[in-house]
């Protein structure tokens, strides 16, 4: 950036945002009102439940809409309260937590419902201050609880909201650019009159209108003030981020079948990626693929299940083989599991891409549907 866009863009950051009009806002909730999904956390006419919304904002960090949509209601019932969860067990909490991915939530989710219990007599703190000092929430999931439970009118910046305000204000940089001078355009948004609906309304125009990819504008209630599309530019806008190629990690898999159909599972280390989790054991993930002859876990016979199973993490890609072998070990030995009783397991998505790959189905997550194939919902 030459200075004189640094000033510019400082100037920018620091100068007050500009006043909604009253007419775009009210459009913009009638719009909500008509147009709004069911989402099971979102209260129909009741005053929402601080706790549900925290759930919610807590799986929507990294998870699309309608895999929480399909899995929130089995955790809220199996956790109703900040205590239900704080005095559950870790391995209660991850199981429940499963095809959700990206499982540090989980651990967070349970960290702070332990503070909550033990710091706020059990009830979610109101002020974005206390909020902000729990576990597992910044600054956008503060301000979403806030605002949807709590009333206070403000607009958390997630990426549907970054994006509408980009294209109202034709800001063609790439998202993560803009950011400072988003939440300042943000911070003029909130709805005092009703400050639940008006975030969510933001949130909700993102989600189902103003698309990354074709928006809808003429459906839009804010279309007569949007920047973008007076230019014509509500397709260049977002701007792109530049492309960074994600490394590629590689190892191998082994799937131990017993004669009784046992397969052999290990439990990762807590604290790492999917920590706590249980997987089929394997080698370690390296920058180059396996070259070595298979360390197999145990003598038997092993062959190579073909093709590769590869699953998208944060960071880098993985790319496994998976090698499955009829194998003999004591019955009396633990880490073996019938796929029947591997439902009482948290399996990552990953661990269940192989078994299926192995061709053995691993029990469905409660409250879930099948992926129809592609990527699995999260990540970790
Ligand atoms: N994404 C993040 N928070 C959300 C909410 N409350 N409703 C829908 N999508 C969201």
């Amino acid at each position: 950036m030459c200075p004189s866009t640094i000033v510019e863009a400082a100037a920018a950051v620091q100068s007050p945002p500009p006043p909604v009009p009253p007419e775009a806002r009210a459009a913009l909730r009638a719009w909500y009102l008509r147009a709004a999904r069911p989402l099971p956390w979102r209260a129909a006419g009741e005053a929402p439940d601080p706790w549900s919304v925290l759930v919610s904002e807590f799986m929507l960090q990294q998870t699309t809409v309608a895999t929480v949509r399909a899995r929130f209601p089995a955790f809220l019932a199996r956790f109703p309260d900040p205590a239900a969860l704080a005095d559950a067990g870790a391995e209660a909490v991850l199981h429940a937590w499963q095809g959700l991915g990206y499982y540090r939530r989980a651990r967070l989710l349970h960290a702070c419902a332990r503070e909550i219990r033990d710091r706020h007599g059990g009830r979610v703190p109101r002020q974005r201050a206390a909020l902000e000092a729990l576990p597992g929430i910044g600054p956008y999931t503060a301000a979403a609880v806030a605002a949807i439970a709590f009333g206070e009118p403000v607009v958390p910046v997630d990426g549907n909201v970054a994006r509408v305000l980009a294209r109202l204000h034709a800001i063609a940089r790439p998202l993560t650019r803009a950011m400072p001078e988003l939440r300042r355009l943000a911070a003029g948004l909130g709805d005092p009159e009703a400050p639940a609906e008006g975030a969510q309304a933001w949130i909700e125009l993102g989600a189902l209108l103003c698309r990354p990819r074709r928006p809808r504008c003429g459906d839009c209630p804010l279309a007569l003030g949007c920047r973008a599309r007076r230019e014509g530019r509500q397709g260049e806008i977002p701007v792109p981020p530049p492309r960074t190629a994600r490394p590629r990690r590689y190892g191998r898999a082994f799937l131990a079948r017993r004669g009784d159909g046992r397969i052999l599972l290990r439990r990762r280390p807590e604290g790492g990626l999917l920590g706590g989790m249980m997987e089929l054991p394997g080698t370690a993930w390296e920058d180059v693929p396996p070259g070595d002859p298979p360390a197999f876990p145990l003598s038997g016979r092993w062959s190579r299940v073909p093709g590769r199973v590869r699953h998208p993490f944060t960071h880098f890609a993985l790319e496994l083989e998976l090698w499955r072998g009829e194998v003999e070990a004591p019955a009396d030995q633990p880490g073996w599991y019938l796929p029947a009783e591997m439902a009482g397991l948290a399996l990552s998505s990953l661990t269940r891409r192989l078994l299926r790959h192995g061709g053995v189905e691993p029990p469905a997550v409660r409250g879930a549907r099948r992926p129809s194939g592609g990527a699995a919902a999260g990540r970790e």
